[in-house]
């Protein structure tokens, strides 16, 4: 059976993680299923990518505990790598990807949600890095992205204490953008998806390099950053398309990826 499963529907593609019984934890397997997945998804199709876990207990309750215990430190930071590898990919995946956290999301489980674009969170989710309570420090981004996410002084808080947090007390950190009712995720997330799939695929491929590209650069460069996408998109049909549609007061576009 797969670890990691994936649907495409229209134009929004869903990947699972699918290890229930070990509330999803991220083993070397899953990671590379995870990986696989990706190469599985036809850009030219989709718009955007929901992320979530399969069961109502847990997204991902964090990187696998029992494989991580024999490591040495080679192999230590060998698995760190896989895991910031593929989170990076993901980070900077063309597509925007948001992350339906529906329960658990630890350790490895909070780094993979904090790779996504956007976070939203069931009332049951709790987010938390316990990994100093293990002995190790977060390893798949977690001492980076989370800082970068939320105020440093949070983020520290969060990470020395190993304390865990409710969806709510995400939500007012900015962990997350919005919480719901579980039986509301999956549709919260492919109605912002759908959002996103309605626009110029594009445009928002290219926002989000933007975006990505732009908070690590000084103000001055991070505008030239802008300034080149931006001349980019005159050189797409969708351009005329969507300018088009509003100064022929037309509601309907039909944005073709060109
Ligand atoms: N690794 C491996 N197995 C895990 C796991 C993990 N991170 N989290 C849960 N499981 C397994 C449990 O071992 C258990 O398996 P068995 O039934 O075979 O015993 C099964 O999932 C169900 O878990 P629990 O019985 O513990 O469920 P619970 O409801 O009592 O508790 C929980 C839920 C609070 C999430 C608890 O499972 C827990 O604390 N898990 C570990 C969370 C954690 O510390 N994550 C960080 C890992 S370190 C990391 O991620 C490093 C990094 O940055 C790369």
């Amino acid at each position: 059976m797969s670890f990691v499963t994936y649907q495409a529907d229209g134009a929004i593609g869903t990947i699972l993680l699918n290890r229930p019984e070990a509330l999803n934890a991220l083993n070397s397997k899953v990671l590379d299923e995870l990986n696989a997945v990706l190469d599985q998804v036809d850009q030219n199709v989709i718009r955007c990518l929901i992320l979530s876990g399969s069961g109502e207990k847990a997204f991902a309750a964090g990187a696998d505990i029992g494989e991580m215990y024999h490591l040495n430190e080679e192999e230590g930071k060998a698995f760190s790598k896989k895991g910031n590898d593929l989170f990076r990919r993901i980070e900077t995946f063309p597509l925007p990807v948001i992350a339906a956290v529906n329960g658990y999301a630890l350790g490895g489980g909070c780094e993979l949600a904090m790779a996504c674009d956007i976070r939203i969170a069931s009332e049951n989710a709790v987010f938390g890095q316990p990994e100093t309570g293990l002995g190790i420090t977060p390893g798949f981004g977690g001492t980076q992205r989370l800082a970068r996410l939320i105020p440093a002084g949070y983020a520290k808080q969060m990470i020395y204490t190993a304390r865990n947090i409710k969806a709510e007390e995400a939500l007012r950190i900015g962990l997350v953008n919005k919480v719901v009712p579980i039986s509301d995720l999956m549709n919260e997330a492919n109605k912002i998806a759908s959002q996103i799939a309605a626009n110029a695929p594009i445009a928002v491929r290219n926002a989000k390099a933007d975006i990505n590209e732009g908070l690590e650069l000084a103000m001055d460069l991070a505008m030239t950053v802008e300034e080149k996408r931006f001349g980019a998109c005159f050189n797409t049909n969708d351009q005329k398309e969507g300018m088009g549609a509003f100064l022929e007061k037309r509601k309907e576009k039909t944005f073709k990826n060109n």
